[in-house]
């Protein structure tokens, strides 16, 4: 399906599920819980659900709260190696499970998170999985 077709099929109630399961494994997360900001995760629930919701067919609230979405410039500030990377996929990717949407829309989506979020990588960990860093580039 296309993927601006994604919110017909979900609405708001299916991206507030959505965020809200990926959100609860935050805290306790050894990797990316640090990254979050603990006094304002609900702000941080909102601001990718706004996002989500603009980027797969509905209203452009995001848009008009925060401008461009310019995603790799506002991911600058964390450390985004391809260890972050796989376990912002890995929590994403059992949010997307535990919403139960259809098949399609499931996968329109873990297709745009997995090639988002490599595209995000910022820190090379080279020495630890030679070909990781240099995957990123050739994809983007
Ligand atoms: C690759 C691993 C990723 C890490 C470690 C990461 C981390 C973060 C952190 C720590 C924030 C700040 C939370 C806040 O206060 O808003 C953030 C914001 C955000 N992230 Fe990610 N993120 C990742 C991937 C993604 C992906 C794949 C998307 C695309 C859907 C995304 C979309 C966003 C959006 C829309 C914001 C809010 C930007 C703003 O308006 O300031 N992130 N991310």
């Amino acid at each position: 399906m296309e993927e601006s077709e994604v919110f017909t099929l979900l609405g708001e109630t299916g991206f507030d599920r959505l965020v809200a399961a990926f959100y609860r494994q935050i805290p306790q997360d050894d990797i990316l819980g640090p990254m979050y900001p603990a006094e304002d995760l609900e702000g941080a629930e909102q601001r990718l659900r706004n996002f989500l919701i603009f980027r797969f067919g509905g209203p452009a609230r995001y848009i008009e709260q925060r401008g461009h979405p310019r995603l790799r410039q506002r991911h600058f500030r964390f450390p985004i190696n391809q260890a972050a990377r796989d376990r912002w996929i890995l929590l994403m990717n059992r949010a997307i499970e535990a919403s139960e949407f259809p098949e399609e829309a499931a996968h329109c989506l873990t297709r745009f998170f997995a090639e988002t979020a490599t595209f995000l990588i910022n820190q090379s960990d080279a020495a630890a999985h030679p070909g990781a860093s240099a995957q990123a580039l050739r994809w983007h």
